[in-house]
């Protein structure tokens, strides 16, 4: 069984190549769009505190909407660049180092809006996310939002297809990581029976692994945790996932837009 190695996540994401990759990535994802149509009107008067950075992907796009900007990040090096990258931004935005699972420096209802964005939730231990849920909702104020997203231990089998590939060198590089995803988590099958695992799916060339949970499972949680009005959106779409399309969707990723 993978286990989630926190000391090699923050060595990797603190990592000079992983830093400079992520602060040249630009694109939002749909649904992250999504969310900013949904919240258009409120995000002039919004305070946000944005976890998990990395290199300022979503700086870029929700920094210059917002009335105030917090980006944060527990990986050092992440909050450097982005302090580097975004030095022009104005004064309502500012960088600093934070755990999202022990945000204790931070008072309670600060934020209107929290942000998770693409899979860092899954860099955090299973015993622990609960802890992030806690925080995003201490934090965050009384009807404020949570947004994140996490992977989908549906999209699993997905992984180990086996496609057609007009050059040898992509055909050797399939193969290569099919042997590596066997060799780190055995045979796929397994996984459509879990509602969670920790998997190493080849982020970061395998050197970390990540957390995977069933819709429905996540889903679970968030109620469990006292949020409200749990709305999913589909990482291919950004259109809103619910009944039967979010519980059987095989998406490697889901977002969550929830409300405190
Ligand atoms: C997959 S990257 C995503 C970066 C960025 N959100 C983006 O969308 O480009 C994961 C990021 O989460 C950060 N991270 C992981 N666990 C964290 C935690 N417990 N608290 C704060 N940041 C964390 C990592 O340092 C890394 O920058």
């Amino acid at each position: 069984m993978n286990a989630i190695d926190v000391d090699k996540h923050k060595q990797v994401w603190n990592s000079a190549r992983t830093t400079k990759n992520y602060a040249a990535e630009e694109t939002l994802q749909l649904p992250e769009q999504r969310i900013i149509e949904i919240l258009k009107d409120q995000l002039p008067h919004m305070r946000m505190l944005d976890l998990g950075i990395g290199g300022g992907r979503t700086t870029l796009h929700y920094a210059p909407l917002v009335k105030e900007y917090v980006g944060s990040d527990y990986a050092e090096n992440m909050v450097t660049i982005c302090r580097e990258r975004f030095h022009n931004a104005g004064a309502h935005v500012s960088f600093e180092q934070i755990d999202a699972t022990d945000m204790s420096e931070v008072p309670d209802n600060s934020f209107d809006f929290v942000l998770f964005s693409y899979n860092s939730i899954d860099c955090v231990e299973p015993e622990d996310r609960v802890k992030v849920f806690q925080e995003a909702r201490r934090v965050g104020k009384k009807g404020g939002y949570f947004a994140f997203s996490s992977h989908n231990i549906q999209y699993i089998d997905k992984m180990y297809t086996f496609k057609w590939h007009k050059t040898l060198r992509d055909f050797l590089y399939q193969f290569y990581r099919l042997v590596l995803l066997v060799y780190y988590n055995g045979f796929p099958g397994k996984y459509l029976r879990m509602n969670e695992t920790v998997f190493r799916d080849g982020v970061e060339r395998f050197s970390i692994s990540l957390y995977y949970s069933k819709p429905d499972y996540q889903m679970q949680q968030l109620r469990e945790q006292k949020f409200k009005n749990i709305r999913a959106f589909s990482v291919k779409t950004g259109k809103e996932l619910t009944g039967e399309a979010f519980s059987s969707c095989k998406e490697a990723w889901i977002y969550y837009l929830c409300e405190i």
